[in-house]
Parts: structure tokens; C-alpha cells; sequence
């Protein structure tokens, strides 16, 4: 079979390294792919929002079935187009992937099927905020209607704070068309879990959970970034916890969409607060997360090939999902300055054993050589039978991932450790 990957991340080397365990794979190409990717794919220069060169290519090389991985191509409708064709596709249509690309559409898809998220205010006119703003809870948090690159999301302290965030977004546009409408939620607190799930539109069946670490500084100090490492399992998913999420979150979510005739098909990221309340909705993806999914798919025991194609016929029902039961560890390895400035085109070198382990993001060839071009350059993750050895064995290892200005956190899996003791 000859496969299509559209994007270019450490996400998108993780879910090629997983596709290539399938013996019937006889080709994968990367659109675009990065320097690394290319170690495992064929990347062919087309960006991964070029909707109609992706569909024209799937067309020209016979493809078989093409896996769409980040959340822009998926809102701009790439399945769509892929599967005009006739390219059988893993990922949602448009219609389904607004339930990341607007985050109005899917508050109220929750308000309306009683799945327990954040109370939250939507306003369209700058004027309105700023009032309900005069008398809203504080702390309270802020967020742009579309995406942002996961910069959309201003936790505000102060009423004055918040006041500045929906300026910016309604007035000064730092967001683009995505901060004409906003949503004013409030604050939530407790343990955060992601939970990735496939689902054909009528099965779910969810995949390990995982911690993501978001800010840039250890102890959860800094700037939010894209991610900075993952462990999974998750320590505070706990067996009752996972059903409830079942029973109130994921099954009422795909039914929702499917009244809402919007069918979700692929893999629906489930972003959770455990609150005293219970489990709640901080957000959804329509995509796998990064860097999550760098610790679940070296976890999944079950082909992925087939468990993806399944999410496209309709037969997941039928088809195995097995996890290990052991621990991952994915340490990010970034560009020093991110994710604000940082400088590109340092050398990257690796050793072998690293090399083995590591999925690479922010990186291209340049004469030969794989220099640095993004923030978050590398992921290097391990599996063991413990958490601890898992984190001990991933810092070992991309301690041999080596570039100017390197930089990791030191305490991913920490707080995760301590939950566990
Ligand atoms: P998001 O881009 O929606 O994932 O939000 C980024 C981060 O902001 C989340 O991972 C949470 O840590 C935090 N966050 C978002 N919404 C809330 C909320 N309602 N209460 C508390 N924290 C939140
Ligand atoms: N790691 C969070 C995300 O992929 O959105």
C-alpha cells in the first residue's frame, strides 16, 4: 500500500514510524515532511494547507489511503477533497473538524448536549466583553473563536488583564479573524488529562491517556508552548474517572456531532480538567495532540494501519485497540528563546541510540546536514515498565540529541511521579 502523511511534525514522525511496522506499507510520502521525517518517508515539498496540490498528488501517485494530521488542513477541508477524489482518508471533514476550529461552535455543542465543561459567555462586540468583564469571576479565561496556533488562551488574574486580552484580540486583531468572537469562561482547577480517542462516528474507543506539559519553564512557570513533553499513562485517569468520561463526555460528544449531522471519523483529542465536580471539557482537537502522541502510538500494540482504516469504514467496533500496559516518557528538546525568538540553522547531531528514539519537528536538511528551522526541534521518548525508569531513560537519551541552545525541561513526568507515590 502506498500512504499519504499531510504535515510535518514530531506528531507526524511518530504516527510514520507506527504506519511502517505494517508489512503491506510499500511507500510513505510526507507533504511536506521535514529533514528528519526523511529518514523514514519520502517528503515531497507541498505544504500541508495546499489542499488542491495534496488532492492532485494522492491522485497522480495512486495513493491508497492518506492519513491528514494537523488541525488546519482538517478544518480547510482536506478529507474532503482527498475523498473527492476517491482517497480513502483518516481524519474528519470539515464539517466535523469545526469542533476544534471554532471554539464558540463547540462550547455550544456542549451547552446543548449537557457534556460538562466550563460555564462561558460568547460576545462579538468588544463593548459587551468589556462590561460583563466590570462583574465576571476573576480569575478568569479568555479565548479566540478559531485557531491560534494554541496561543489563543489568556488566563487573566486580574480584571484589568483580561480587559487587555480581549482588546487585543477584538481591537488589535493578535489573533486575526479568529478574535472576532470570543469566549469568557471560567476557571477551572484540578489535574488536566488528555485523552485521544478513535472513533468511526458510532465507536470510541480511547487510546492510553497522557500528560502534557505546556509551559516553556520547569514547575509550570513561563509561557505556554505547544508542548514541552508528555508521559502516559496519565496517573490521575484512574479506572472511575475513564468511565464517566465514557458515560458523560466521549459517547454524548459523538452522538452530538452525529445529530448535528456533522459524523466525527478519526481520532477526537479530548482535553480534560478532573474538577471536584467531575470530569469537564477544556477543549476538543479533531487531530492527535503533539507532543502526545509521541508517547501513545510507541504504547499502542495494535496495528495502526488497521485500526485507522477501520475509523474509515466503520468497523471499528470490530477491531482491536490493545495498549501496553507500561509507561512512556517524551521529553521535548527546543530552540533556546522559544516560544518567543530563537535563532534556526544550528546543526543538529544525534547518537545512534538517540537517533532511534527521537522524532524530529523543527528540523531540515541543509547541505547534508539536519540543522534546526523551528522551536521545538526534537521529541525523544522512551517505554518502560515504570514511570520513573521511563523519565530517567528519556532524559538519557536525548542527552544525545545535540544542537547550540539546546534546551529541555527538567521535570517531565514529575508531577505525574509524585501523583503515583
Ligand atoms: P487550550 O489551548 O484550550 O488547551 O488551553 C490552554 C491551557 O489553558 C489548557 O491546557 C489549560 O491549562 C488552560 N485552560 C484553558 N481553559 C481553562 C479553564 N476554563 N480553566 C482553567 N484553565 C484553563
Ligand atoms: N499538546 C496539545 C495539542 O496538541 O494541542
Amino acid at each position: 500500500m502506498k500512504l499519504l502523511v499531510v504535515g510535518g511534525g514530531g506528531r507526524e514522525h511518530a504516527i510514520i514510524r507506527s504506519l511502517k511496522k505494517n508489512p503491506s506499507v510499500t511507500e510513505i510520502f510526507a507533504l511536506p515532511g521535514n529533514g528528519g521525517i526523511a529518514q523514514d518517508a519520502t517528503c515531497v515539498p507541498i505544504g500541508a494547507t495546499d489542499i488542491e496540490k495534496i488532492a492532485a498528488f494522492a491522485v497522480e501517485n495512486h495513493i491508497d489511503y492518506a492519513v491528514v494530521a494537523p488541525d488546519d488542513p482538517l478544518v480547510l477541508g482536506c478529507v474532503d477533497a482527498l475523498e473527492e477524489k476517491g482517497i480513502p482518508c483518516f481524519g474528519p471533514r470539515a464539517n466535523a473538524a469545526i469542533i476544534e476550529g471554532s471554539k464558540v461552535f463547540a462550547k455550544n455543542l456542549m451547552k446543548k448536549y449537557g457534556i460538562p465543561t466550563a460555564r462561558y459567555e460568547v460576545f462579538d462586540r468588544l463593548a459587551d466583553a468589556l462590561r460583563y468583564l466590570d462583574t465576571a469571576p476573576i480569575p478568569t479565561v479568555i479565548k479566540a473563536d478559531g485557531l491560534a496556533l494554541g496561543k489563543g488562551v489568556i488566563i487573566a488574574s486580574t480584571r484589568e488583564e483580561a480587559k487587555a486580552a480581549v482588546r487585543d484580540m477584538m481591537e488589535g486583531h493578535v489573533f486575526g479573524a479568529s478574535g472576532d468572537h470570543v469566549v469568557i469562561e471560567e476557571f477551572l482547577t484540578g489535574p488536566e488529562v488528555s485523552v485521544l480517542a478513535f472513533t468511526d462516528g458510532q465507536t470510541v474507543k480511547p487510546m492510553v491517556s497522557s500528560m502534557d506539559h505546556k509551559r516553556a519553564g520547569d514547575n509550570d512557570t513561563g509561557l505556554n508552548t505547544g508542548g514541552m513533553g508528555t508521559v502516559a499513562p496519565n496517573p490521575y485517569y484512574t479506572p472511575e474517572v475513564a468511565n464517566r468520561c465514557m458515560e458523560e463526555i466521549f459517547l454524548p460528544t459523538i452522538a452530538a456531532m452525529n445529530a448535528e449531522n456533522r459524523t466525527f471519523k478519526g481520532c477526537l483529542y479530548f482535553g480534560l480538567m478532573i474538577t471536584t465536580d467531575g470530569p469537564k471539557v477544556i477543549e476538543y482537537n479533531c487531530r492527535f495532540g503533539d507532543p502526545e502522541t509521541q508517547v501513545v502510538l510507541p504504547l499502542l500494540e495494535s496495528d495502526l494501519l488497521t485500526v485507522m482504516r477501520s475509523t474509515t469504514n466503520g468497523t471499528l467496533a470490530e477491531t482491536e485497540v490493545k495498549f501496553a500496559d507500561k509507561h512512556a516518557c517524551c521529553v521535548i528538546t527546543a530552540s533556546s528563546g522559544y516560544p518567543t525568538s530563537y535563532k534556526k540553522g544550528f546543526e543538529i547531531t544525534f547518537t545512534p541510540e538517540a537517533l532511534a528514539h527521537t522524532y524530529i519537528a523543527g528540523a531540515k536538511e541543509e547541505n547534508g546536514k539536519l540543522v534546526t528551522s523551528g522551536g521545538r526541534v526534537t521529541g525523544t521518548t522512551a517505554v518502560a515498565d515504570c514511570l520513573e525508569d521511563a523519565i530517567r531513560e528519556a532524559y538519557r537519551l536525548s542527552d544525545g540529541v545535540r544542537f547550540e541552545g539546546a534546551y529541555r525541561r527538567s521535570d517531565i513526568g514529575k508531577r505525574a511521579l509524585q501523583a503515583l507515590k
